[in-house]
């Protein structure tokens, strides 16, 4: 399972430390403050989170943590270059955003953003000894190899249309360049867990990718969609009609729009798995910060990921979209996200995305 990202760990430190002059807690100690971090960080992330004091902003040169970043072991004739970036060669053109090395970065840090949020947890389904797993579009494959560790006996594969992979993995973990949204070419009911993340960006046809995931998961067996909502929410009137970064997701959604994908997609997903022939659906949705302003340290630190993710990522984030899109050229993209940057930057702004995350299970008699 993954650990706590370095931030939360140097928390639980301190305040353990505090409390104990002479040495760390007893392990049940630890444990128990540990779970009651999570369950304040749970609880704010799905009411309200408290903002704290908006001068406590550590500030951008902190947020830099790239110990998740790997190695890519394909070779160069895998890929395509445009604007100075790296893109997927194998159905060139297909997903809009690079899979170079910064963005592999910021993908890994979405993962570390996502896995605090959910205290620890790697999915909400409540699996029973899983066997075979499928991770759909599984990016650097973190996940994948996260899922490798907690369930040793499983065989996880993950599927992507960039080789971007690491080689150094768990026994138990495979990767395979593969279209998701073409026929699988495993057999049916051959999965008992089908995980899905951050995909709104891409597919295109969800009905029928949640069709052909039914059938290819055992009876019994369980699919997960976790997303972002990418609608910029505030709960205490701090963010303003003409602010840039809200600007700047509906742009995202217009360029992505004219290539037939509806980023907004995720608050169908819970219709979507019934529609498919799901039962148990159950949908949690989860706020996440944007930036440094909660009082709690996980949620601020977490505001941290979620920015460092979407400050490092807009030019790669906005290229694709708005220039193939939109037809703006690269040069007034660079402008526009001039204004981002520096909105991105206002911590008076007490901005959050929802983040949704819904799952459900295949009838056992089908
Ligand atoms: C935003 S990243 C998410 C990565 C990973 N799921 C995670 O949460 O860490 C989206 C990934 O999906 C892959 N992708 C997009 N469309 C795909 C498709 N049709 N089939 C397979 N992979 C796809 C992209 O190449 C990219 O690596």
């Amino acid at each position: 399972m993954a650990e706590p990202p370095p931030a939360l760990q140097a928390e639980q430190r301190q305040q353990s430390s505090s409390r104990s002059p002479t040495g760390s807690p007893p392990a049940t100690e630890q444990s128990n403050f540990q779970q009651t971090q999570a369950e304040i960080v749970a609880h704010q992330a799905e009411t309200i989170i408290e903002a704290g004091d908006d001068s406590e902003d550590p500030g951008y040169e902190t947020e830099a943590d790239s110990r998740f970043s790997t190695s890519i072991s394909s070779s160069v004739r895998d890929y395509a270059f445009e604007h100075g970036r790296r893109y997927h060669k194998f159905r060139e053109g297909r997903y809009k955003f690079p899979n170079d090395e910064s963005e592999q970065e910021r993908e890994d840090m979405k993962h570390a953003m996502v896995v605090s949020l959910c205290g620890g947890k790697l999915h909400y389904a409540p699996l029973n000894n899983p066997q075979n797993i499928i991770d759909i579009g599984t990016g650097t494959g973190i996940w994948a190899i996260d899922a490798g560790d907690e369930y040793p006996s499983a065989q996880v594969l993950g599927i992507d249309l960039s080789p971007i992979q690491p080689t150094w993995i768990p026994p138990n973990v495979k990767f395979m360049v593969d279209d998701a949204e073409s026929p699988w070419l495993h057999p049916p009911n051959a999965f008992d867990f089908v995980h899905i993340r951050h995909m709104n960006s891409s597919i295109k046809n969800w009905p029928k990718l949640l069709t052909t995931a039914y059938n290819h998961i055992q009876p019994g067996g369980w699919i997960e969609l976790q997303e972002l909502q990418f609608v910029l929410k505030c709960d205490d009137g701090t963010m303003k009609d003409d602010y840039d970064v809200e600007k700047f997701l509906r742009f995202v959604k217009e360029g992505l729009a004219v290539f037939g994908v509806d980023l907004l997609a995720v608050t169908g997903n819970a219709q979507r798995l019934r529609d498919a022939g799901f039962v148990n659906v159950e949908e949690k949705v989860f706020k996440i910060p944007l930036g440094t302003w909660p009082k709690n340290k996980t949620m601020k630190m977490i505001g941290l990921y979620l920015r460092s993710v979407i400050y490092d990522g807009l030019q790669g984030i906005a290229l694709g979209p708005f220039t193939k899109g939109l037809k703006w050229s690269p040069e007034d993209v660079e402008l526009f996200l001039v204004g981002v940057r520096k909105s991105l930057m206002d911590a008076s702004v007490h901005s959050f995305l929802p983040f949704h995350v819904a799952y459900g299970q295949k009838p056992t008699e089908s």
